[in-house]
């Protein structure tokens, strides 16, 4: 199936044309603390597993949205236009292909990051979330957000779980089509959480998500036991978020993500996003561990680290980590 039959399946009977003059929305970036790894369809970005995640309050992307007199789209991305044939300009353009009520409509797109993106900080997820929200805004749409995560995942997979703030479950769903591969907001406030984004290293990254889960489910022997990790894994994170037991949280989220990083190890070529400073910042975590601070952290496809702990070691884990931009995700 393609991503524009399933977009025509939702936008069917909605408007296309503009009441207003241009959409705007905010959507916040998420972590996940269980991760998305793996396709089981490349075209849908339909997932291999369920994941789970944490948005970011107030960290994410602003986008704004309107139809130009033009023979070309404008994209200006944290007040630097980009160029439309670079990969980010193309694969921007491209997903507003699927959207636009004719061919010869083209569109402004104007988004502000409030994330350090160069270091690759899950940029995409909150990008095509803010852009499906903004779109939806524009054309008056009303769709609700089950539907706008599904378009989301259209972008990119992570971007599903990106129209909530709080613990956000994407659920993999079995249909063909994805209709029930969406985020959902689980009823959980956890006030005290706090996450540390760890910038250890800002250069351009070897290769995408995209390309390392692919090239991981295509050549890792070791992904095979990933599934069989990630059920176990959300099993254990659902628990702990009900019991709110940061360690078994912290504890989980870490393995998951050490788990991640074996099957891309395990690849070949090889994938290794780490750099010796990301495992000099992972070694100063566990001696903080041992000290007795319960700080965990995860690391996404690069080599920076997000940490997680709670309000009650803030002033010890910024003691140890003087650069951390804290988050605080309710509040
Ligand atoms: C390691 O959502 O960026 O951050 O669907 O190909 O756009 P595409 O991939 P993307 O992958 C995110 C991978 C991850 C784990 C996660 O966020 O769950």
């Amino acid at each position: 199936m393609k991503k524009s039959d399933v977009i025509r399946n939702i936008l069917r009977d909605k408007p296309s044309t503009p009441r207003i003059q241009f959409g705007q929305a905010f959507a916040p970036t998420n972590i996940a603390l269980c991760k998305y790894w793996g396709k089981r369809d490349l075209e849908l970005n339909l997932p291999i597993n369920s994941s789970l995640s944490i948005s970011l309050g107030d960290k994410g992307a602003t986008t704004f949205i309107a139809e130009i007199e033009s023979d070309q789209d404008s994209i200006v991305f944290n007040e630097q236009s980009i160029a439309l044939h670079s990969s980010f300009g193309n694969r921007l353009t491209t997903f507003l292909d699927l959207f636009r009520p004719l061919p010869t409509v083209r569109y402004q797109v104007i988004t502000q990051m409030n994330i350090p993106v160069a270091s690759g900080l899950a940029s995409s997820a909150c990008g095509f979330a803010a852009l499906v929200l903004a779109l939806n805004h524009f054309y008056h749409w009303d769709l609700d957000l089950t539907q706008l995560s599904i378009l989301a995942r259209l972008g990119s997979g992570s971007a599903a779980r990106s129209l909530w703030q709080g613990f956000v479950k994407w659920e993999m769903g079995s249909a063909k089509d994805g209709m029930d591969s969406h985020g959902h907001v689980l009823p959980i406030q956890w006030p005290e959480l706090r996450v540390g984004l760890l910038i250890l290293h800002t250069g351009q990254k070897p290769l995408s998500s995209r390309e390392a889960m692919l090239r991981t489910v295509q050549t890792s022997h070791l992904y095979s036991a990933w599934p069989k990790q990630v059920d176990m894994d959300m099993q254990s994170l659902e628990r702990a978020l009900v019991a709110k037991d940061f360690n078994a949280l912290g504890r989980t989220a870490e393995n998951n993500a050490m788990a991640m990083h074996a099957t891309m190890m395990s690849a070949w070529p090889a994938i290794v996003y780490s750099q010796p400073a990301t495992i000099g910042a992972m070694n100063q975590v566990w001696e903080l561990r041992k000290e007795g601070v319960s700080v965990y952290f995860t690391q996404d496809a690069g080599p920076n680290l997000k940490l997680l702990f709670l309000a009650e070691n803030q002033e010890k884990v910024m003691a140890a980590f003087p650069d951390l931009e804290m988050c605080e995700p309710f509040g």
